[in-house]
């Protein structure tokens, strides 16, 4: 049995990409593990959020975690900011980070676009944090997306660096779990860029908090091409928009992209997207309703979010001793 740690932005608009990506490969990994799921409101702070918004975020997030099927008796849920440790890991681990490595991040590139010198510091130390943030806990394995798995590169060669620096064997490298199918959810609007929170269109994301109605209305206008569906994924190479519709397809229905493609070979779009639609309903449809139940329950989710608290302060703030004990600090 190993440590899980894993986070996510509470920047509103939790979708699709998010859930099939991470969030239920948490909820698969929890029997397992020890687990801590934080909603890291200080990495969402590098976009300046409104105040009242990133905090009523951070409810709406852990109410989608407890409606995903997270065991808050097993698992640990809070928020990134309740734990000092984070940033002081986060300070003495920039110090061992040479800006080559965050140089590469293509990350920050994409975010911080052609306005690199007006990106502020927080955005490009953000791959430093989220070290800091699975280090604290020394966690051994960190489910998530495709698109995080150079920022986990990134972690494990830090904590390869601390390791060496001060001769010792004191962080594990943490291992990325990253799903095979649905991995990298793509928009619905075009398939060569991910589907996020971001993104100006609604109709590039199927969101949480979409009813069925508009569920049913994405997948209706989601791109797609006129040929029918192949039976080999590798004859639809050059169909991204189609080759996403069917992962989506596969990922929750829990078959291979193979599968899925023999299962609907030959078949034209129309039909596909409505086998689609009924399985998004059945999936998505009782998390909203679940979601809307524990909101209503805010003393609940505040009451959870203390108790995961407390638990990550107590083992990141004895690590930090062992930690300040290794670079010489004097402990607290
Ligand atoms: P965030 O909030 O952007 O994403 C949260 C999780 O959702 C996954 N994800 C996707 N998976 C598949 N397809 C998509 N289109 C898609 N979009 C997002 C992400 O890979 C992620 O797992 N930097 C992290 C937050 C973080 C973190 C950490 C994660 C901060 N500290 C420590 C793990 C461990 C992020 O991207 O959050």
């Amino acid at each position: 049995m190993g440590r899980i740690f894993s986070g996510l932005q509470p920047t509103g608009n939790f979708h699709l990409g998010n859930y099939l990506g991470a969030l239920r490969n948490w909820v698969a990994m929890q029997k397992e593990h020890e687990s801590f799921f934080c909603l890291v409101d200080l990495h969402a702070l590098t976009t300046l959020p409104e105040p009242s918004k990133l905090r009523s975020n951070v409810r709406e997030i852990v109410a989608v975690y407890l409606a995903a099927g997270i065991d808050p008796e097993r698992s640990y849920i809070f928020p990134q900011s309740a734990v000092s440790a984070h940033c002081e890991l986060g300070w003495i681990l920039s110090c061992l980070t040479p800006l080559g490595w965050l140089n590469r991040m293509t990350q920050f590139k994409e975010k911080a676009g052609k306005q690199r010198e007006q990106a502020n510091l927080g955005l490009y130390a953000y791959p430093v944090l989220q070290a800091a943030d699975i280090l604290a806990y020394r966690a051994t394995h960190v489910p998530v997306g495709e698109d995080q798995k150079q920022h986990l590169e990134l972690v494990r060669d830090i904590a390869g660096a601390f390791n060496r620096q001060y001769q010792v064997d004191y962080f594990p490298l943490p291992e990325p779990v990253i799903l095979k199918t649905a991995a990298r959810v793509m928009s619905l609007r075009d398939g060569s860029v991910k589907m996020s929170k971001s993104d100006p269109s609604e109709y590039s994301r199927i969101q949480f908090s979409d009813d069925p109605d508009a569920i049913a209305l994405k997948i209706r206008k989601a791109k797609t091409d006129p040929d029918p569906i192949a039976g080999d994924p590798k004859a639809m190479e050059n169909r991204l928009e189609a080759l996403n519709l069917l992962g989506i397809y596969g990922a929750l229905s829990d078959q291979s992209l193979d599968a899925v493609c023999r299962e609907f070979e030959g078949q034209n779009f129309s039909h596909f997207k409505q086998k689609l639609t009924e399985l998004l309903i059945n999936t998505l449809e009782p998390i909203r309703q679940k979601m809307t139940v524990f909101l209503k329950n805010p003393e609940r989710l505040d009451a959870i979010l203390e108790k995961g608290s407390q638990k990550a302060r107590d083992l990141a703030c004895t690590h930090m001793n062992e930690i300040k004990d290794i670079v010489g600090l004097l402990k607290a």
